[in-house]
């Protein structure tokens, strides 16, 4: 025993001096001329990336059809730092998470808490004055913008500019309706005023009185009143019969998170969708895009009212321990390293893949879980069951890169000098000791491997460096993987 835990102290610190050695050659060997060396890599990169993407066509015969739901919403982005300035809302010396929000000291808590390891999250404001008053200050912030946002309304919008029919689960004022592409059929009650949600945006490198922001992110709240409801529902069971859809996307769940809901309530609304699920054609695939979650019974809920009856998950670097940590421990992880290297990663892909099967076995309703989509900052992964109905899983990796540049820089066309690869020449596919390591290639940039019953394809993301907005990334970047694979 003693001598074991000698030797295994001994290894780790001689892996220690090793790594450190291993940097600092790496930093040696990189730093002269690196710039030069960085920017033809990146070159070659964009251009494979970009022929790996028009490598498959979509809907070569008709549109393919994508029902999408839940919510809708106003998004006002304002730089975040900005705002809290205007609304009196002072750095905290305490950071600490909180559930929901309840008064500006909270706000300011948990903005200390996100804000520098530069982590996305979205909180629900209890105090409808105080949210009342943060939407009256983003108003004489600089630069703010007014757009239509919420995960299902920006998924839908991604699918129908990517060429598909789209029928979307929206509680929505005719302005709100107006402004969507002429391929997108709403489906839900009318409301006279639409939820809006306050994105507060800030860069790498922001400043919020002690605290400096490791990345660019967002920290979202709002104070729904329709979406948590998922008041559309019943409009959208009844067009989805004739809609016939290829493809069913569920998203905007987490405005359930922490919303005080009358007891019963929201038990109601999963069991509802449950059905509504598990009564889908097998020929529709179904998707269920993840969000932070807080509470747990909430993440009870959805395992088995929602994810046991999606064939695909897609989630970001944040939202995949959170699930995880539920499934494995029981418990909810709301913070966790925002820029996890690959190994990590596709270590904790494969067992999530391997929990929710497992978990599906016992149950004879559920479907398998055959897709699993993650995207971070430094790159897309994506496992897909071999056998299943998901296509072109190396061209739908290559366009979710692509899209992550596009929208954060806020443009179609990528630009080069807008963009930095961050990630390594090399990853490692699992943190198991004596694992495979994969070269970077910049001319088959998106790396593919078959492992037991499914493939698993990594891309590197070219991260934009002049940041317009980080917040609907997941939900564009998701729907355009989505949409070379149905
Ligand atoms: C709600 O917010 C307002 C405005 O910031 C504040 O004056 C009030 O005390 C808050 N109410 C509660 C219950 O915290
Ligand atoms: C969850 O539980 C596991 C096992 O009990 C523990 O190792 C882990 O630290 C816990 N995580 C959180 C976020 O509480
Ligand atoms: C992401 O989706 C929104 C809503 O559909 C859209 O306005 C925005 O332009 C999209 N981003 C990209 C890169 O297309």
């Amino acid at each position: 025993m003693a001598t074991e835990a000698i030797g295994s102290f001994y290894l780790m610190k001689c892996g220690t001096v090793l790594s450190i050695i291993a940097v600092l050659l790496a930093y040696w060997y990189r730093a002269p001329g690196q710039d030069v060396h960085l920017d033809g890599r990146l070159d070659a990169v964009l251009s494979s990336l970009l022929r790996a993407e028009r490598k498959v066509g979509i809907g070569s015969f008709a549109r393919p059809r994508v029902a999408v739901g839940f919510g809708g919403c106003v998004d006002i982005v304002v730089d975040g730092v900005s705002l809290l300035d205007k609304a009196g809302v002072l750095p905290s010396d305490r950071p600490l998470h909180h559930d929901f929000i309840e008064d500006s000291e909270q706000l300011a808590q948990s903005f200390a808490y996100f804000f520098p390891p530069g982590a996305a999250s979205e909180r629900f404001v209890v105090n409808s004055t105080l949210f009342g008053k943060l939407v009256e200050a983003s108003r004489g912030v600089p630069g703010n913008r007014w757009s239509v946002g919420g995960n299902a309304l920006v998924m839908a919008g991604r699918m129908a500019t990517e060429g598909c029919d789209v029928l979307l689960g929206v509680s929505a004022n005719p302005d709100l309706a107006n402004v969507l592409s002429g391929h997108v059929t709403v489906a839900g009650n009318r409301v006279e005023e639409p939820d809006i949600h306050l994105v507060l945006e800030y860069p790498s490198g922001a400043k919020w009185g002690r605290y400096t922001s490791r990345r660019a992110n967002r920290y979202i709240i709002h104070s729904d009143k329709h979406n948590p409801y998922l008041a559309s529902m019943g409009d959208f069971e009844q067009k989805i019969r004739g809609f016939q859809p290829d493809l069913l996307i569920i998203g905007g769940l987490q405005m359930m998170d922490s919303f005080p809901f009358k007891k019963g309530e929201r038990e109601a609304l999963l069991r509802r969708l449950s059905q509504l699920l598990s009564s889908t054609s097998q020929d529709t695939g179904v998707h269920f895009e993840m969000a932070s979650f807080v509470d747990g019974l909430l993440l009870v809920e959805l395992m088995e009212r929602v994810v046991a009856h999606a064939d695909s998950l897609g989630m970001n670097e944040q939202e995949l321990p959170n699930l995880l940590s539920h499934l494995r421990d029981g418990n909810v992880t709301v913070l966790s390293d925002p820029s996890p290297r690959v190994a990590t990663v596709l270590d904790q892909m494969r067992e999530l893949y391997r929990l929710v099967n497992e978990r599906r076995g016992k149950s004879p309703s559920s479907r398998s879980l055959t897709r699993l989509h993650v995207h971070t900052l430094a790159f897309q992964a994506i496992i897909v069951a071999h056998g299943s109905q998901w296509k072109n899983t190396m061209s739908a990796t290559a366009k979710a890169s692509l899209t992550a540049n596009r929208h954060v820089c806020g443009s179609p066309d990528i630009n080069p000098s807008k963009a930095k690869l961050i990630l390594d020449e090399s990853f490692s596919v699992s943190r198991r000791e004596g694992s495979q390591r994969i070269m970077l290639q910049e001319t088959r940039p998106v790396s593919c491997w078959d492992e037991d019953d499914y493939e698993l394809c990594v891309a590197p993301v070219l991260v934009c460096t002049e940041v317009h907005q980080t917040a609907g990334g997941g939900d564009n970047i998701s729907a355009a993987g989505l949409v070379l694979q149905i």
